[in-house]
């Protein structure tokens, strides 16, 4: 993993082959190393950026001495952030493939740098704002991570992110996550998560979109159902579309040769 110093955060990351740039942006509460299947097949042909964004993986939540009076994680913020590590690796244009939140990341990356954009990917995300029911929650979580830590949110998350055959089947990958949600800092957890409930509804910015687009959906996945995703896809001019058989929420986890077969004929014909 390198390092890099953008305004008061400080970003680490995995920067991996040569070619055009993509830009892997991971969920919530993960790191980068959700994407290790995209790494290691797309990294022949493509210069692979996969950062733990800040307060996820190996990304402290703040860094300085100055921590209390730093602004709290915002979804823009993230995406400046990432704007701030691809001048610093001298990258002009990126496809940018954001999973869930990395997704919700991705919308405000395109209002905020839309001609650094290749194309960008929406793998099981969704463009509308949450509803009053899953604000609240997350509300609720914010403040229990905060005074209790978070000792169950791996065994209330896990069952919700894969499908049922793919936890039973998929161990490796499921423990992956569960070692990686168990290590994420309960702030990092609260601040997301308020980040995510205060997220603005990017489905009218759908059909300003002007770059190349993906939308990648698992057929079994119950946080951002494909149906949304492909409603999604049809305000989007001229994005595709795809649906992976057997896999929920975690489709490049889950299904990493079709996710992999998708993005590269994707990549193949939009850069
Ligand atoms: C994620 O995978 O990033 C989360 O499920 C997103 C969310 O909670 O909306």
């Amino acid at each position: 993993m390198e390092t890099a110093r953008i305004d008061q955060t400080e970003v680490h990351f995995l920067d991996k082959g040569q070619g055009p740039a993509i830009l892997f942006v991971h969920g919530f509460p993960l790191d980068h190393s959700m994407w290790h299947h995209q790494i290691d097949a797309l990294s022949s042909n493509h210069r692979v950026i996969t950062p733990d964004l800040p307060g996820f993986g190996l990304s402290p939540l703040v860094s300085g001495s100055h921590q209390i009076e730093l602004t709290p994680l915002s979804l823009a913020g993230i995406a400046k952030t990432l704007g701030g590590l691809l001048d610093h690796l001298i990258i002009d244009k990126v496809s940018f493939c954001g999973l869930s939140m990395g997704g919700y990341v991705g919308w405000q990356f395109w209002k905020l740098f839309p001609d650094r954009l290749d194309s960008l990917i929406a793998s099981n995300t969704r463009a509308a704002a949450d509803n009053e029911t899953v604000m609240r929650a997350r509300r609720i979580n914010a403040q229990n991570a905060r005074a209790e830590g978070i000792p169950k949110l791996a065994d209330d998350m896990i069952p919700r992110l894969f499908s049922k055959t793919n936890l039973e089947n998929k161990k490796e990958e499921v423990d992956r996550i569960r070692k990686i949600i168990s290590q994420t800092n309960p702030e990092t957890v609260a601040q997301a998560s308020l980040a995510m409930a205060e997220r603005p509804d990017a489905t009218p910015w759908l059909s300003e979109i002007r770059v190349p687009t993906l939308f990648i959906a698992g057929s079994e996945d119950i946080i951002t159902p494909s149906a949304e995703m492909r409603a999604n896809a049809e305000q989007v001019s001229g994005a595709k579309f795809a649906e992976i058989q057997g896999a929920g929420h975690m489709s490049p986890m889950e299904q990493p040769q079709e996710f992999n077969r998708i993005l590269s004929e994707f990549l193949g014909t939009a850069c």
